[in-house]
């Protein structure tokens, strides 16, 4: 879910709902205000993107006089997301209204206890006991903020509040446990957002809020405290992006955008890590090499589309450094017994920095006493907090739930670090690693030739945007490309998509062959004979059956030419590189195929980009 808050001089509506307007990524099932103005508060909410509560507000004449106030847009967990649900939530009294990211897991318990007291609940959310605990409180005489710290410490499970009161018209209080919250510091005006993003337009300077910390917003000021409250020291800093990284510059949608930002994303994630001598220099990473050099064991923790840059970090790991490396899903993880050690390295990759089931696999791996090395995007996140050592990509904000050119960075993450360790720890594959450093400096390049080529791509998608199901095939680190390619397809096109290995498909997904089935097949480098040969035949296998084939291969591979229906050239790299460029054209296949269906492909059904519950 998105949260802002505002106190200040502008009209608190119009601030809100500007900053609701960016954060609308993490969730667009509802949306909703409560404005604080002549001892009143004022609350406005509708099922449905924020566009229905603009339109809600609109007919309902708003008047302008608040200066504080606080939104919300949301991905529900707790109750459908109709107009009831939708967020602020209120007491009985209408005193007190609050908005809510996370889930209070003992909010089942606190229902029936308030109800015991008379209070009468009357949405179906976890949220909604917090307003009626937080109205108890203040009735009997404390202020917003020690109502807010005292209720926290009821509550049970993950969580960022922020909440007004009618009887404190120039205050937001905030309060979080997990749930990501940040502090907008600006000119007799203060914000409180989910993200940066939200106020970005309005001030640069920031501050992240700490684990099991409450903050109140005043016009003059910003005091934070700990749930105890005691005051806690804070760090002020400043965001380097500007407004424009936030808005489409031009594109129909973000994830367009986003997409053709791709060479630029990754050279400034290789930027200043290759240095003059052609070795790699990481000492951001905050682990020794000492310590690099006692790892025995990594295990590679992620969700979605960055498990899937796990997955093929696997392959380049494990060759270039001979260390064993096992790839999770994240929510999986700790629910098992997995075996960690000191020597193990657990790799936790996450392009937020906030999604739960990553942050929850990293405490669970640190309680064991491995070293956690984050791989995020968003700086000064929960993740990278939490862990013994973070590798930053460089993608700028994404803001299309569908994730493409953090993707493309976290790619570019994981061979750095593959060769790194390489580096450090001594391998013998000493020329290839010195060899393959070089080349990735020119990988933004390639990424650019796919683009320009990339329009045939767009007529096939559109040519398929009928069908019912496609399938996609790879081997080695051409398997995951093949996952993400369907990941894609299902999250945009809402369409029956799969990724098998080839070699696989023999021993089940075969069957699924009917005449003029679409079935995409990265095509591994002619480098590794061994890989190449044999997926032409599964090409030839496939084909025989009636497939329709949609071959990726590299410039200059004739051997697959006769058997591919559509052939797609992406330039010749290295296996292990491959991902790079074979990822592009199935990004631009799904966002075209899902546009030419009428989706809009930056707020797919159902998802939320950054999911903050497990
Ligand atoms: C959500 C998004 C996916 C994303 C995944 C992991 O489910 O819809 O696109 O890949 O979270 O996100 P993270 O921020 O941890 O990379």
């Amino acid at each position: 879910c998105g949260i802002v808050g505002y106190v200040g001089s502008q009209p608190a509506l119009d601030v809100v709902i500007e900053g609701l307007s960016r954060l609308e990524y993490r969730g667009y099932d509802s949306a909703g205000t409560a404005v604080s103005a002549d001892g009143k508060l004022t609350v406005t909410k509708r099922a449905g993107k924020l566009a229905n509560l603009r339109e809600a507000l609109a007919g309902a004449g708003h008047s302008d006089t608040g200066r504080s106030g606080i939104g919300h847009t949301r991905w529900a967990t707790h109750g459908p997301p109709n107009d009831r649900n939708a967020h602020p939530h209120t007491d009985c009294t209408g005193a007190v209204a609050v908005v809510h990211n996370g889930i209070i897991e003992n909010f089942a318990a606190l229902r029936l206890e308030l109800e015991a007291r008379g209070h009468e609940l009357s949405s179906d959310t976890d949220t909604e006991a917090v307003a009626h605990l937080l109205e108890e409180e203040v009735a009997k005489g404390a202020s917003l903020a020690d109502a807010m710290r005292r209720v926290c410490l009821r509550l049970e499970g993950a969580f960022t509040l922020v909440a007004v009161y009618s009887g404190e018209p120039d205050l937001v209080v905030g309060a979080r446990r997990n749930s990501p919250l940040v502090v907008g510091v600006g000119a007799g005006e203060n914000f409180l957002a989910s993200d940066v993003a939200a106020f970005i337009a309005h001030t640069r300077d920031a501050i992240e809020l700490g684990q099991d910390q409450v903050v109140e917003l005043q016009r003059s000021g910003v005091t934070v405290t700990g749930f105890d409250g005691k005051p806690a020291d804070v760090k002020e800093y400043h965001v380097d992006w500007d407004v424009s990284a936030a808005e489409k510059g031009g594109h129909d949608y973000f994830m367009l955008k986003e997409i053709a930002e791709q060479p630029r994303a990754v050279a400034e994630t290789l930027l200043g890590r290759i240095g003059a001598d052609g070795r790699l220099s990481l000492d951001e990473m905050r682990l020794t090499d000492d310590e690099l050099r006692d790892i025995d064991k990594i295990i590679i923790v992620a969700c979605g589309t960055a498990y899937h840059a796990g997955l093929i970090a696997k392959y380049a790991i494990e060759h270039w450094t001979q260390l064993p490396c096992e790839v999770e899903l994240a929510s999986e993880f700790r629910y098992r017994d997995p075996i960690l050690t000191r020597s193990t390295l657990v790799i936790a990759i996450s392009q937020s920095g906030e999604t739960m089931d990553t942050l929850m696999a990293v405490r669970h791996a640190r309680e064991q006493r491995a070293s956690v090395l984050g791989i995020c995007n968003v700086n000064g996140s929960t993740i990278p907090r939490e862990c013994d050592g973070v590798l930053y990509t460089h993608a700028g904000p994404e803001i299309a739930v569908a994730s493409t050119k953090a993707f493309l960075t976290q790619l570019i993450a994981v061979y750095l670090i593959a060769l790194y360790l390489a580096q450090v720890r001594g391998t013998k594959w000493g020329d290839e690693v010195f060899a393959m450093i070089q080349l990735l400096g020119t990988m933004p390049q390639k990424v650019e030739q796919v683009l320009e080529t990339v329009e045939p791509v767009r007529d096939l998608a559109r040519s398929l945007a009928g069908e019912r199901c496609v399938l996609f095939l790879g081997r080695h680190v051409g398997f995951p490309v093949a996952l993400e390619g369907a990941l894609k397809l299902k999250e945009l096109a809402y369409m029956h998509a799969e990724g098998f290995a080839a070699g696989e498909l023999k021993h089940g997904p075969i069957a699924l062959i009917e005449q003029d089935l679409p079935v995409v097949v990265i095509v591994p480098s002619r480098a590794r004979p061994v890989l190449h040969d044999k997926i032409v035949s599964n090409i030839q296998e496939i084909r025989a059956r009636g497939a329709r084939t949609i071959v990726i291969a590299e410039e200059g591979d004739e051997a697959v030419a006769p058997y591919a229906d559509t052939l797609i050239r992406v330039p010749a790299v290295p296996t292990l590189l491959q991902p790079l460029v074979a990822t592009v054209p199935l990004q631009v296949f799904a966002c075209e195929l899902a546009t030419a269906q009428g989706h809009d492909v930056d707020q797919p059904r159902n998802l939320a980009k950054s999911v903050t519950v497990e």
